[in-house]
């Protein structure tokens, strides 16, 4: 089959994710889906792609987290988390002090939960920092397996080999046969529940940090604009939004400028954290 044959399956993912499958081999669909055929029991791809629309909302959901891309490793990148540690975290903790409330950070897409613990070891080490404040890390995807995986807060010996720094895996892990296991401690620091961003995000409360990393570049620029201005409608107005590293908001949103010196980092202009702060 060629690409065009599962053009509705397409269609499908990007209207109820805003991921863009455009160059997907059909060879990722057929595998992919392979298991929700079966599992269904749909008389083989075709079947599924045509019952698609009107199949059963857990159906629907499967397809769409089968084709959702989960790779995510501790402390990816490393900059954006020393910058978190040493520049971002320190202005939060003097504006929560100031105004006596608490921080609020979302990681938005936040897939096996490397990327939330990671935050929630760097906040467990600066303790003393925040103490009489209240943190809270909460952790989101569109993928139910991910978050899954990210409650469980089991990895695998290659997981966290992966930017996992040894004297972090010894204090915070417990293995449990060839995985590690994360302590509670850290878990108890972030909570998950699964948020589409397409839909309304108003319910996660005002947010002071997102970390919203590696999945605007699953989307085109319309998606883009609409997922960033409804991040923007839920920040509070000096919070920060951490981008990845291959991912900018030039041409996508004009109300945020970019904190020089800090890669991916961004924060309302003036003027727009002005406006907020009337709205808020
Ligand atoms: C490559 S992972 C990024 C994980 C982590 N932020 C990082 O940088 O390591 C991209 C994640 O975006 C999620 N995602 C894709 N579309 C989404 C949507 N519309 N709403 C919420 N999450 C979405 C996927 O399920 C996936 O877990």
């Amino acid at each position: 089959m060629s690409v065009n044959d599962y053009q509705s399956i397409i269609d499908f993912v990007h209207k109820k994710s805003g991921i863009v499958l455009g160059n997907t081999k059909s060879y990722l669909i057929e595998t992919r889906l392979a298991t929700i055929v079966e599992q269904y029991k749909f008389q083989d791809l075709k079947a599924l792609e045509r019952g698609l629309n009107i199949a059963p909302k857990q159906v629907q959901e499967a397809v769409v987290d089968a084709m959702t891309t989960n790779e995510s490793f501790f402390f990816r990148d490393n900059t954006p988390f020393d910058n978190f540690e040493k520049a971002i975290l320190p202005e939060l903790i003097e504006a929560a002090r100031a105004k006596n409330s608490p921080i609020r950070i979302w990681c938005a897409a936040a897939s096996t939960g490397q990327e939330p613990y990671s935050l929630a070891m760097i906040l467990l080490a600066n303790k003393r920092l925040w103490a009489g404040l209240k943190v809270e890390i909460i952790a989101s995807d569109i993928s139910q397996s991910a978050l899954d995986r990210a409650k469980a807060g089991k990895y695998t010996q290659f997981e966290v080999q992966r930017g996992l720094p040894v004297q972090l895996l010894v204090e915070h892990f417990k293995q449990d046969g060839t995985n590690w296991i994360i302590s509670d401690q850290i878990k108890s620091m972030v909570s998950f529940r699964k948020v589409n961003l397409l839909e309304n995000l108003f319910s996660l409360g005002k947010m002071d940090l997102v970390f919203c990393r590696n999945v605007l570049i699953y989307f085109d620029v319309p998606t883009k604009s609409k997922v960033v201005s409804a991040i923007q409608k839920i920040m509070n107005p000096n919070g920060f939004l951490m981008l990845g590293g291959a991912e900018t908001l030039l041409g996508i949103n004009e109300d945020f400028e970019r904190k020089d010196g800090y890669r991916g980092l961004y924060c309302l202009s003036d003027g727009q954290a002005k406006q907020t702060a009337i709205c808020a």
